[in-house]
């Protein structure tokens, strides 16, 4: 059944471990995506990235899709889960990645989503606690699970592209949790979003410790989110690349850094770009061994968009 992401949380926090939150783009995604955790006998967390809403409704050009045609693809995949949800005998969460225009962040809420991320994180400190504070209230009110951002990731996030990251103040992070009312948190300590992490990347580990202690010294209740958390596998990005792909600079987070910091508070780990990284394998050979493809279908469009813009499947694009 569908369970607000409160609910699990909790006790990742108790247990000192963290679910991986792994974003969907397509229905077929998340039928894969409760199945293998259904093998591991482990709730599963279903997060769905804005962007993704506008594919998901059908929208060719979906970078451009406007506030209706977002919320069509987000009536779409709420029916969907809620199915699927119905069927499986693991607790789902669905839930909104990296909200920003408050009016389809609360259509999620309305719709059935079970949590939604407000991520005012590009605005100065007291803008972004007014808006989440805004989302948290309205959610709240319907059950449904929070979560903010404080900090800035590098890399690709959502529609923009940040070359650097801010990291997280862990003496703002009490503050933020007491104003705003969130029931969990994304900082910002060395990961980046998207495939190209850099070489060596070292996770701060003192700015989750910190923000733990300073959490656990005023007593809020409140959990860590680990964002921009995918490995990078190797045999993905070769994979890709022998089929023409152009990726550079490709590594991710050495799994063992995050497991280090996962007992300071963080609850969630999310993971996208591996899923991508996954399916756009998958798409290439697919391209590759069937040559007659319907450009008017849906599986041609996608081909157009592959050929025109070969930067977007790979780096943040799926299908
Ligand atoms: O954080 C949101 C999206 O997942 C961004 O895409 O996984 O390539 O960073 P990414
Ligand atoms: P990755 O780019 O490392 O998969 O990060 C995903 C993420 O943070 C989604 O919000
Ligand atoms: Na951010
Ligand atoms: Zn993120």
């Amino acid at each position: 059944s569908l369970v607000p992401m409160k609910l699990l949380l909790d006790k990742a926090l108790e247990g000192k471990f963290a679910y991986g939150a792994f974003n969907v783009h397509t229905t077929n995604e998340v039928k894969a995506a409760i199945e293998i955790h259904e093998t591991f006998r482990s709730p599963v967390i279903l997060q769905i990235i804005e962007f993704a809403t506008g594919f998901i409704a059908g929208r060719e050009d979906f970078l451009n899709a406007t506030l209706e045609e977002k919320i069509e693809g987000i009536k779409i995949i709420t029916e969907k889960v809620k199915e699927a949800a119905k069927k499986t005998d693991i607790p789902v969460v669905l839930h909104l990645d990296h909200g920003h225009d408050k009016e389809l962040v609360k259509a999620c809420i309305d719709e059935g989503f079970t949590s939604v991320m407000i991520d005012g994180s590009y605005l100065p400190f007291e803008e972004n606690i007014a808006l989440t504070k805004e989302i948290a209230d309205y959610a709240h009110k319907k059950g449904v699970t929070v979560e903010g951002e404080l900090g800035v990731l590098a890399g690709r996030e959502d529609n923009a592209n940040h070359s650097g990251s801010l990291y997280t103040d862990p003496n703002k992070v009490c503050e933020f949790f007491e104003k705003t009312g969130v029931d969990c948190l994304a900082i910002s300590y060395g990961t980046s979003h998207g495939a190209a992490k850099g070489k060596d990347v070292v996770i701060s580990k003192e700015i989750a410790i910190a923000s733990y202690e300073n959490m656990k010294f005023k007593n809020i209740k409140g959990s860590l989110v680990s964002h921009g958390s995918s490995t990078v596998p190797k045999y993905l990005v070769e994979g890709i690349n022998k089929l023409d792909g152009k990726l550079k600079n490709a590594h991710g987070i050495p799994i063992e850094q995050v497991l280090e910091v996962v007992p300071y508070g963080i609850a969630k780990v999310n993971v996208g770009t591996d899923i991508r990284l996954a399916i756009t394998r998958y798409i290439r050979e697919y391209f590759k061994n069937n040559k007659n493809i319907d450009d008017n279908s849906r599986v041609g469009q996608i081909k157009k968009i592959i050929e025109d813009r070969p930067e977007l499947i790979d780096e943040r694009v799926y299908l």
